[in-house]
């Protein structure tokens, strides 16, 4: 007992504070917002000359797979261990809201990540045969999705932007230096056309039977699959970004990050024991893109299946609130922190609000017309004036027509006669 031990005591001392001072800064989850895609599918369709058509599927085309079905379950037991001490230990129905794209493989997706996520446990046990119990999952019919289901369809001004991105000089670019290979491509698969943006769907195809290990035509080599992936990419980025990206994301990802962060903001505002505490979208590749795309942290890459979007709502030690955002698109990594561009990973929520202003639309429905259209009420507004100008103008004519029968004796009397005179 002496001075080496009050140096041992000092260090464990020093020790301490170095690892307890990162924590001293200590945040309180208060709101969880997901987006994920459904898992492994069979792919939507199939090319002409392939050996595997429709019928080579168990459920045929689109549809969840187990092993999608494993990968969502998967998730959502990760998501159960990343939230335990914030969502309660047993399933509450007022703290989660799941809603889903009316397909089948995204509402299968969600049940299977939900069985994840909320085993049964003691009187929450139904069966003691199963450890499942069910949980509800929200969705609109397909035709009406104006949250999930992209690229949103009826937008003009979107597929105008579109055919301009097909004219910018990356497009042109890879359009022709793949020229060749396309045309290879269209031939071998006995499409008509092959261009940038159709040929996701024969690498879908053939990436879906690969990996479900059916044998690959002859002429798909290690090189050929390579280079449909990075067209595929390119896909991705052609929809929402290379040209105009933050137009692009106000008529189309921006309407669902205005969406997260409207709930996010009244999750800030709500007092804390308020009972929603998460929302979960259960969606598509592209989804997860549009969003990215609005929020400018997309890296590129297609989605992968159960990839994951995360959206963190914390409140700070000083009283105020930061989103953080988490991609979870490896099952064996890591959830990857994504920083919102020109703010930090704990974003204070009205800078992060400010940020994305710009992607935010006032009225997607607006701003999705031609700006030299009119709008169908400008166009029944004035169909209506000139309907009615053209009444009164027919009145008058008919009054004077009217007035000229009743009086006969009037100036033509008159003119007659000085026309015999004249
Ligand atoms: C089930 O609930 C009990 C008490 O409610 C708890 O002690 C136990 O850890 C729970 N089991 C699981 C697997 O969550
Ligand atoms: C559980 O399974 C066993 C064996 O199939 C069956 O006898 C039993 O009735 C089942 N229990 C329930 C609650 O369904
Ligand atoms: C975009 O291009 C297609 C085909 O060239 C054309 O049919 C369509 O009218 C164009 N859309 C707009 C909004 O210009
Ligand atoms: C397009 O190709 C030309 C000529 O090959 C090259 O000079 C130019 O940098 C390319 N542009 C882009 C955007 O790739
Ligand atoms: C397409 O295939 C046919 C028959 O195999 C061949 O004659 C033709 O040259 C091919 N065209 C291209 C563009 O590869
Ligand atoms: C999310 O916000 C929207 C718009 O404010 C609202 O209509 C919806 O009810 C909210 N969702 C939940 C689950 O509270
Ligand atoms: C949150 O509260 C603030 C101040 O009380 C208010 O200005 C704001 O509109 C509220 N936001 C929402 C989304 O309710
Ligand atoms: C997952 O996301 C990270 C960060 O953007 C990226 O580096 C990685 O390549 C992605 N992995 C896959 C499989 O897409
Ligand atoms: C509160 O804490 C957060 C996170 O540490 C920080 O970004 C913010 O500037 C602080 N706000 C005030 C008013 O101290």
């Amino acid at each position: 007992m002496g001075a080496g031990f009050v140096r041992k005591l000092m260090f464990a001392l020093f020790l301490c504070s170095a690892f307890v001072a990162p924590c001293a800064e200590s945040r309180q989850l208060r709101f969880v917002s997901l987006l994920y895609r459904h898992g492994d599918r069979s792919p939507i369709k199939s090319f002409p000359t392939d050996p595997h058509q429709e019928s080579a599927w168990p459920q045929g085309f689109g549809q969840l797979t187990q092993e999608g079905m494993r990968q969502h379950f998967e998730l959502g037991q990760t998501l159960r261990k990343r939230y335990q001490g914030f969502l309660s230990e047993q399933y509450q129905r007022q703290e989660i809201f799941v809603r889903s794209t009316d397909y089948d493989r995204t509402l299968m997706s969600a049940e299977a990540n939900l069985a994840g996520l909320f085993p049964p446990n003691g009187s929450q046990v139904f069966n003691s045969n199963i450890s499942w119990q069910p949980i509800p999952v929200h969705t609109v019919q397909e035709s009406e999705d104006r949250l999930l289901s992209f690229p949103l369809p009826n937008c003009p001004r979107y597929d105008l932007l579109i055919n301009e991105t097909e004219k910018t000089e990356e497009y042109v670019n890879l359009t022709t230096n793949n020229k060749k290979f396309l045309e290879m491509v269209a031939n071998k698969t006995g499409l008509n056309d092959v261009s940038l943006e159709s040929v996701w769907s024969v690498h879908d195809t053939l990436f879906c039977e690969q990996v479900h290990g059916m044998k690959m035509p002859d002429w798909v080599t290690t090189e050929v699959m390579q280079k449909l992936k990075i067209l595929k990419d390119f896909s991705f980025s052609f929809m929402f970004g290379i040209y105009k990206r933050e137009e692009k994301a106000r008529l189309q990802g921006g309407v669902l990050l205005g969406h997260i962060l409207k709930n996010i903001s009244e999750a800030a505002n709500a007092s804390a024991s308020d009972a929603l505490k998460m929302i979960m979208y259960s969606a598509h590749d592209t989804t997860v893109v549009a969003l990215q795309m609005a929020l400018d942290v997309y890296n590129g890459k297609q989605a992968p299946y159960a990839s994951c979007h995360i959206f963190e709502l914390y409140k700070e030690d000083n009283g105020t609130f930061t989103v953080a955002m988490y991609y979870r698109n490896e099952s064996d990594h890591e959830p990857y922190p994504l920083k919102l561009p020109n703010c930090v990973q704990f974003c204070p929520l009205q800078d992060f609000i400010h940020l994305t202003k710009s992607v935010i639309p006032m009225d997607q429905e607006k701003e999705c017309q031609l700006s030299s259209s009119l709008q169908d009420t400008e166009v029944i507004v004035g169909l209506t004036v000139c309907g009615c100008l053209l009444f009164l103008l027919i009145l008058l004519l008919l009054t004077v027509l009217c007035r000229q029968k009743s009086n006969p004796n009037g100036y033509r009397h008159v003119l007659s006669d000085s026309e015999d005179h004249s």
